[in-house]
């Protein structure tokens, strides 16, 4: 074996104080594979990635890592790790293979003994409610975009707040509702592929109501919870300074930073920087704007760059463009996403002025690059130094007084990247995709040593 000549970095997670919470960050269709086993039924991931063309190499979660398989040795190799923070998704089409109706037991037994296993090892569970693979039964009603949702949703939550909240006490209602919404109702290069407003504004503001009735029946039903939601979020900067960059610079980031919060504090869309937003009006019914208001015990953010935004008169409703970081000279990820360690400092700035918000959780941040596998080792120095240049950045915002009370890494192994395959690796544990061999990687042994 190689001997890692980890680069020194000066702080340890001690520095962070003791009640600063380590974790690792998952998603179930990313990890979980058995996609028809148990009677698990299929999800809009399931159906979007059989349609040829929409992955790269048409690739698939219908075996990932093999986590439903595996999940036993992962977490040993998490407890080896020290880490003592586990966040995964439930797969809602497992626990409801029609998205509503009869429960799958065997759903239920899977999260049950994964959840178990976790406690018995010291590892506190973190669940995330839904991470975008909704049920393709539901799908078929209109998904996110038909009000129903909000009736499917809360069911799906009462069942799993009854069935696993007397052991999880730390939820995540929605993770990252501007990327499902956005890339799967507006691009539609997410599942379920839908394209247009039509889709898209509806989609959104069901999600915003899902997020605080989600919050609220996890108040209700589980005792001691500590809700939160998590947000995506980029520090958004204008290309120049002239006056149009500037004012696409704000567009953007009404849309992509501000958007879910927002109605979740009392403070309705961003429809002053995003006017077409005001079309929500068509989609909204008395008491949705109480409705959408929740008070989280916390908030998560998960940031992996910045984005610089540039006028540009031919994008519809926002005329506003985001420069790739390949146009711009400077360092990035396997994404083409800047490596940008400040950009998590000013998030960490820009949910702490927010009142109303009562803890800053970081529940991703991560990077992909290209990984070579070595003599049974895979040296990463640049997800390591990614990964301690951002955490920098997390200290400094923490010495200046701001909230921020946890770091979660995306992600603990390698695994299905949504729309990119198994192409971008981002995990702190190397798999070998044919045989599901694990490696730790140089940044997971750092990981270790900092944990430690
Ligand atoms: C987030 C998402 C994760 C993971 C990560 C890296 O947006 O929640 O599922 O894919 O990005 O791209």
């Amino acid at each position: 074996m190689i001997k890692d000549n980890l680069p020194s970095f000066g702080l340890t997670s001690k520095d962070f104080g003791e009640d600063f919470t380590w974790g690792v960050s998952t998603a179930a269709y990313q990890i979980e594979g058995a996609y028809n086993l148990h009677n698990k039924g299929a999800s809009i991931w399931d159906t979007f990635t059989s349609k040829k063309g929409n992955i790269h190499n048409n690739e698939h979660g219908q075996v990932a890592v093999d986590f439903y398989h595996k999940y036993k040795e992962d977490i040993l190799l998490m407890k080896a790790m020290y880490i003592k923070h586990f966040r995964f998704s439930l797969s809602w089409s497992r626990i409801l293979p029609n998205g509503i109706g009869a429960i799958n037991n065997e759903g239920i037994d899977f999260y049950n003994k994964l959840i178990n296993f976790c406690l018995e090892h010291g590892l506190t569970p973190w669940v995330t409610l839904y991470h975008w693979d909704l049920p393709e039964a539901l799908q078929q009603k209109g998904g996110w975009a038909n009000r129903e949702i909000i009736d499917w949703f809360k069911a799906y939550v009462s069942i799993c707040c009854k069935a696993f909240g007397d052991r999880v006490k730390n939820w995540m209602v929605l993770n990252e509702p501007m990327v499902f919404t956005g890339a799967g109702y507006y691009l539609g290069v997410h599942a379920p592929g839908k394209k247009g407003l039509k889709q898209f504004l509806p989609a959104v503001h069901h999600a915003v109501l899902c997020q605080a009735e989600g919050g609220r029946i996890v108040r209700s039903l589980v005792a001691n919870a500590n809700v939160g939601t998590t947000f995506s979020c980029s520090q958004i900067t204008p290309y120049s300074s002239k006056p149009k960059d500037i004012l696409a610079a704000s567009k953007a980031d009404a849309l992509l930073n501000r958007l879910f919060i927002e109605p979740s504090l009392g403070m309705g869309y961003p429809t002053e920087n995003v006017s077409v937003l005001k079309q929500i009006e068509k989609y909204s019914k008395p008491g949705d704007v109480e409705n959408s208001i929740f008070e989280f015990d916390f908030i998560g953010i998960q940031n992996y760059t910045r984005e610089v935004v540039k006028h540009n008169y031919f994008i519809p409703y926002i005329q506003a463009r985001i420069v790739k970081a390949s146009k711009r000279a400077v360092k990035t990820t396997l994404m083409d996403w800047e490596v940008y360690p400040p950009s998590i400092y000013n998030m960490i700035k820009k949910f702490n002025a927010y009142k109303g918000v009562h803890k800053i959780l970081i529940t991703e941040n991560g990077a992909a690059f290209t990984d070579t596998l070595l003599n049974n080792s895979v040296h990463d120095v640049d997800r390591l130094q990614y990964l301690q240049n951002y955490l920098q950045q997390v200290k400094k915002a923490q010495n200046e007084g701001l909230k921020v009370d946890g770091y979660f890494v995306w992600t603990f192994t390698d695994n299905f990247e949504w729309a990119e395959g198994y192409k971008p690796r981002f995990g702190l544990v190397y798999v070998d995709f044919k045989t599901q061999k694990r490696i730790l990687k140089s940044s997971g042994r750092w990981f270790k040593k900092f944990l430690s």
